[in-house]
């Protein structure tokens, strides 16, 4: 598996304005670059603790911070990168291979993943050390 992390790139997503707010709506085929299959949200997470921590064969997701901030550290086996997320028309995308960890979550910040497949465990890879060698594959 080749994909590195400058593979994940931050997608700026659609913004209607006016004087009452903001509205980000987001289209399979439209404003993604996969089809949405799947949408979970990660909230109410206690100070300090890291979520993640894992890596996907062949997943895609967009990963926004619809609320609050958090930082995403996406890895690619030969090199690391940290990227804040903090603004609501800002997405993530983190294509398969990937292991990323999400922390520093701001105080009611909620995390939105749209996801590209149903919910599989056998898509998941959770040991660092399995990760690796699914690399070098
Ligand atoms: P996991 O993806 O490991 O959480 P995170 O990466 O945010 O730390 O999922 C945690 C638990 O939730 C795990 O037991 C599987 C379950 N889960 C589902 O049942 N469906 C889903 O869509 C997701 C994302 C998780």
């Amino acid at each position: 598996m080749t994909n590195s992390i400058n593979s994940c790139t931050i997608l700026d997503l659609p913004k209607i304005h006016n004087r009452a707010g903001n509205i980000t709506a987001l289209e399979n085929n439209i404003s993604l670059p996969f089809e949405i299959k799947r949408v979970y949200f990660l909230y109410d997470v206690p100070g300090g603790e890291c979520r993640g921590g894992h890596a996907h064969k062949e997943l895609e997701q967009l990963i926004v911070a619809v609320s609050g901030a958090f930082d995403v550290m996406i890895d690619d086996g030969n090199e690391k990168k940290v990227i804040h997320l903090n603004r609501p028309f800002r997405g993530l995308h983190i294509v398969p291979g990937i292991w990323r960890e999400l922390l520093n979550f701001s105080s009611g910040a909620i995390c939105l993943v749209l996801a590209s497949a149903l919910y599989q465990e056998s898509d998941y890879i959770r040991n660092y050390t399995d990760f690796l060698n699914f690399k070098i594959k």
